[in-house]
C-alpha cells in the first residue's frame, strides 16, 4: 500500500515500510526501511529530524541553507556535484565532461499495477506503483524513479529510466537501479561468490569504512559473485534478527556496493556494472535500469529468503511451468559425453523410463560436426550418422516409451569450424584487427545485431519443431573482445548491455512461440542463475559439479536467494566426474532432492540392486515433490556437526541430515529440532528406509544382517519438537549393531517426512 501525505511517501507491506520525503529543497529524502511504520503514525518527522547540522568542513547547499548538507543527508537516489561525496546512484556526463546534477522532485503520481512492460518481464497484478520524477535544477536532465510494492511478499520493485531532453547528447556512465541509505552500519554483508563447480558460496562479513564491492565484468551474471546480497545486523541468523536483501533482475555485468560514509551511515548500491559501459542519448531519447528488488524481514534470512522465493515463483517466472509438478529427468551428458549414438541413448532411456524416470535430456553433441567441444557450434542440424532417424525421430521414439523429450542447446556461441562461421564469420564478437580469444574453443555471437537473434529464432524454432518437450539453454564461455558491429549502437560502451537485450528478445521470442515447452538455463553449470534468466525459465543447472558435498554449500547459497523449484540437481555417479569423491548412492540423492531431481549417470553401468535403490528414491521423490519442488526451504538448528535442512508444505515437512564426516564417538545424541513447530499440535517422525549395500559396510556385513533393524517411527508433541528437539538414533561406531544402529557414512543423510496427525 502507497500513501502520500504533505510530501511524505509510505510504502507499506505486511512487515516492512519504507519511508521518503521530499525535503525543504526539493531532494527526495529516504527516511526509513526496515520494520512497520503506519502512514498514520504520530512522529514520524522525529524519524530524521530537522535539517539542524553545523559542520566544520562540510559542503553546504547554497549560502540561504546552512545547515542543509546533502552528504550528511539519508539520500534517494544520489548524484554528484552539490556535496554528497560518496557512491553515486546515477552517473551522467555532458558538455565538455562535466558531471555534477542536482535532482529535484518535479512529479509523482501512485497507480495500480504497472504501467511500463520491460524485459525481463515482472508481473504486477496485485500491486502498487510510485513514480516519482526528478529533473536537474538546470538542466532538462530527468530521473524517473519507480516503486511496485507487493504487500504479502514484502518486496518493493525498483528502476529508475533517465532520460534527456537537452539539445545536446548526455553519456550516461552509472545507472543504479536501486540505491538504499540506512542511518547505521550496524550490519553484516553477505555475498555469494565463487568460481566454476563452486557457484553461490555465501560470504559473511562486518561493514567497516569506505566501500565494498562485488561485481561481474565476465558478461553474465558470473558464478564469481552473484548479483543476490544480503545485509544482516551482527546477530541475525537463519530464524531471528533483522536482514534486507537485494537482488537484480539481470543477466548482464551488475555491480553491488556497500559504503561506510565516514559519519557511519550505510549506502546500498545495486547497478549495472559502469565497466565498460556508456550509453549515448540524444534528445528526446531515454534508458531504462534493469529492475531490482528489495525485502526486510526481522525473523532472520530463512523468512527473508522465503520473501524472494514467494516473488520469484509468483511474479517473476512466466512460464506456464512456474507453479506446475517438474518432471524427473534422466541426462546423457555424463553417462556419454560425446560418445553416443541412437541405441546408447536409446537403452539409457529405457532404463531410466523403468526407474520412473519421466524425461530424457540428450545433451551436448547431437548436431553438426560435434564430435568433440573444438567444433559444431553454431550449426543447429541433427547430425544423422548419430541419429539416423532425425531429431523428430528421435523424440517420437522417447515419446514412444512414455517418457518426455528434451534437448541441450547452446545458442549464443559459434566455432571457427563450422558452417555458421564460414557463412558469417562477421557475426562472431571480434574486434576488427584484432584476434579473438576463446573460451572452450568457442566464441560469442553478437546478439547485439538483430539479424544474428532472427537467424537463432529460426534455427532454434526448427529445432523446437522436433517435438521437444524441455530445452538446456547453455552458454559456456564468458565475454571477451567488447565489440558489436550493429548499425544500432553509437557508442562500443553500450556492447554488453545490447547483447543481454538481445539475448532476452530472442528468450521472448522463442518462450512465445513454444509455450509448452519448459526450460533449463544453465551456462558452464551455474554462471547465470539470475532472476533475469528465471523470468523465461523456471529452473536453472545449478552447478556443473553434483558432488553431494560440494552441493552442500552450493545449494544453500543458491536457496538464499532462489526458491527450491528452480534449483535443478541430479545423481551423478561416484566417484564424483568433478571431486572424485566417492558418496553412496542414497546420500547422493539425500542432497539432490531438495529442488529439481534429475539423474545423470550410465545407468546401464549399475546393478539391479541398484537400479531397485534408484526406482524407490523416485517413488519416494513423487511422493514428496510439492514440497521438495515447492515447500518454504529453512535451516534447522545444526547438531552435532550434521546440517539439517526442511523443505515444508502445509502437508509435511521433509528433513535432510547430511555430515560431511562421520566423527566416532562422540558421545553424544544428534538432536532434531523444529523451532517453529506449533507446540499445540502432535507430529509423526519417520526416518525414510534407506537402502544399505555390502559393499559399504565390508567386514561388518555379516554382523549387520544378523541384526533386524528398525524403522524409525515416533509420535511426539509439537512442545518437544520446537523447545527441545528429539535425540536421533545413535549412529554406527564400531561398537556393533542394535535393531536402532543408523548407517551414516562421510558425506551421509538421512530424510525424515514429519506430519501433523492432530
Ligand atoms: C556445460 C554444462 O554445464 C554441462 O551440463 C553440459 O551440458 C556441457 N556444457 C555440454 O557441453
Amino acid at each position: 500500500m502507497i500513501t502520500e501525505r504533505n510530501g511524505w511517501f509510505f510504502l507499506s507491506t505486511a512487515h516492512s515500510s519504507y519511508i521518503m520525503r521530499i525535503s525543504s529543497l526539493g531532494h527526495m529524502e529516504h527516511i526509513h526501511y526496515g520494520g512497520y511504520i503506519p502512514a498514520s503514525a504520530e512522529g514520524t518527522f522525529w524519524i530524521q529530524g530537522p535539517d539542524d547540522l553545523r559542520l566544520g568542513d562540510g559542503t553546504y547547499y547554497d549560502e540561504d541553507h546552512q545547515h542543509s548538507f546533502l552528504g550528511r543527508m539519508l539520500c534517494e537516489y544520489s548524484t554528484p556535484g552539490k556535496g554528497d561525496t560518496r557512491e553515486s546512484a546515477l552517473i551522467v556526463e555532458y558538455g565538455n565532461g562535466l558531471i555534477t546534477l542536482d535532482l529535484l522532485h518535479q512529479s509523482h503520481r501512485i497507480y495500480p499495477g504497472k504501467d511500463y512492460d520491460i524485459l525481463p518481464r515482472v508481473s504486477a497484478s496485485d500491486a502498487e506503483t510510485l513514480e516519482i520524477v526528478l529533473r536537474d535544477a538546470v538542466l532538462p536532465v530527468f530521473a524517473t524513479l519507480r516503486y511496485t510494492v507487493y504487500k504479502e511478499e514484502d518486496i518493493i520493485l525498483r528502476s529508475a529510466e533517465i532520460r534527456n531532453e537537452c539539445d545536446e547528447d548526455i553519456m550516461l556512465r552509472t545507472v543504479s537501479s536501486v540505491m538504499l541509505d540506512l542511518p547505521d552500519s550496524e550490519w553484516d554483508l553477505i555475498s555469494f561468490d565463487g568460481a566454476w563447480a563452486r557457484e553461490r558460496y555465501e560470504n559473511r562479513r562486518a561493514l567497516c569504512p569506505g566501500v565494498i564491492s562485488v561485481d561481474s565484468k565476465l558478461g553474465f551474471t558470473s558464478s564469481e559473485h552473484n548479483s543476490l546480497l544480503f545485509l544482516a545486523r551482527p546477530d541475525a541468523d537463519d530464524s531471528h534478527g533483522e536482514a534486507i536483501a537485494v537482488n537484480q533482475i539481470y543477466s548482464g555485468n551488475h555491480l553491488e556496493r556497500v559504503e561506510v560514509s565516514p559519519f557511519g551511515f550505510c549506502r546500498v548500491l545495486s547497478s549495472i556494472n559502469p565497466f565498460g559501459f556508456g550509453w549515448k542519448l540524444g534528445n528526446g531519447e531515454s534508458f531504462r535500469s534493469p529492475e531490482a528488488i528489495l525485502s526486510y524481514s526481522s525473523s532472520g534470512l530463512d523468512s527473508l529468503s522465503y520473501n524472494l522465493h514467494r516473488f520469484a515463483v509468483k511474479y517473476i517466472e512466466n512460464s506456464i511451468y512456474k507453479d506446475k509438478i517438474r518432471p524427473i529427468a534422466i541426462n546423457n551428458w555424463e553417462a556419454t559425453y560425446f560418445d553416443f549414438n541412437e541405441k546408447k541413448l536409446m537403452d539409457l532411456a529405457v532404463k531410466a523410463e523403468s526407474a520412473g524416470i519421466e524425461l530424457f535430456v540428450l545433451d551436448d553433441g547431437w548436431y553438426g560436426r560435434r564430435s568433440d567441444d573444438t567444433r559444431g557450434l553454431g550449426d543447429w542440424v541433427v547430425n544423422r550418422k548419430k541419429l539416423p532417424g532425425g531429431l523428430d525421430g528421435f523424440v517420437r521414439g522417447i515419446h514412444d516409451l512414455g517418457m518426455k523429450a528434451g534437448i541441450w542447446v547452446e545458442p549464443e556461441m559459434v566455432s571457427m569450424d563450422s558452417a555458421l562461421y564460414e557463412t558469417h564469420p562477421d557475426w562472431m564478437v571480434a574486434i576488427p584487427g584484432r584476434k579473438p580469444s576463446p573460451g572452450r574453443h568457442q566464441y560469442l555471437l553478437d546478439l547485439s545485431r538483430p539479424e544474428v537473434v532472427d537467424y537463432l529464432f529460426s534455427a532454434m524454432s526448427e529445432v523446437f519443431s522436433s517435438g521437444v518437450d524441455y530445452v538446456k539453454w547453455d552458454a559456456n564461455r564468458n565475454m571477451s573482445d567488447y565489440f558489436t558491429s550493429s548499425s544500432a549502437v553509437k557508442w562500443q560502451g553500450e556492447f554488453f548491455h545490447r547483447y543481454i537485450l538481445g539475448l532476452y528478445s530472442l528468450l521472448d521470442r522463442l518462450t512465445k512461440a513454444f509455450p509448452s515447452i519448459l526450460f533449463e538455463f544453465c551456462a558452464s553449470g551455474g554462471n547465470r542463475f539470475d532472476l533475469g534468466a528465471l523470468s523465461f525459465s523456471p529452473q536453472g543447472w545449478t552447478s556443473d559439479n553434483t558432488d553431494a558435498m560440494s552441493r552442500i554449500r552450493i545449494q544453500h547459497g543458491t536457496f538464499r536467494g532462489y526458491p527450491l523449484s528452480s534449483v535443478s540437481n541430479h545423481v551423478t555417479a561416484s566417484p564424483n566426474h568433478q571431486s572424485l569423491r566417492i558418496t553412496g548412492l542414497e546420500d547422493r540423492f539425500g542432497v539432490a532432492c531438495f529442488g529439481i531431481l534429475g539423474y545423470e549417470l550410465d545407468l546401464g553401468k549399475l546393478s539391479e540392486e541398484e537400479l531397485g535403490v534408484i526406482k524407490e528414491q523416485i517413488a519416494f521423490y513423487k511422493e514428496h515433490r510439492k514440497t521438495l519442488q515447492y515447500g518454504a526451504f529453512r535451516h534447522l538448528p545444526s547438531s552435532d556437526g550434521a546440517v539439517f535442512w526442511m523443505a515444508e508444505s502445509d502437508d509435511e515437512m521433509i528433513v535432510l541430515e547430511y555430515q560431511d564426516r562421520n566423527m566416532v564417538n562422540t558421545g553424544r545424541h544428534r538432536r532434531l529440532r523444529i523451532p517453529h513447530a506449533d507446540p499445540a499440535s502432535l507430529y509423526s517422525v519417520q526416518r525414510r528406509e534407506k537402502h544399505v549395500f555390502k559393499e559399504d559396510l565390508g567386514d561388518l556385513w555379516e554382523s549387520y544382517s544378523a541384526v533386524s533393524h528398525e524403522p524409525y517411527s515416533i509420535t511426539v508433541s509439537g512442545h518437544v519438537l520446537c523447545s527441545a528437539g528429539v535425540a536421533l538414533p545413535p549412529l554406527f561406531m564400531g561398537r556393533g549393531f542394535e535393531p536402532s544402529t543408523r548407517i551414516l557414512n562421510d558425506n551421509g543423510s538421512d530424510l525424515y517426512v514429519i506430519r501433523k496427525v492432530r
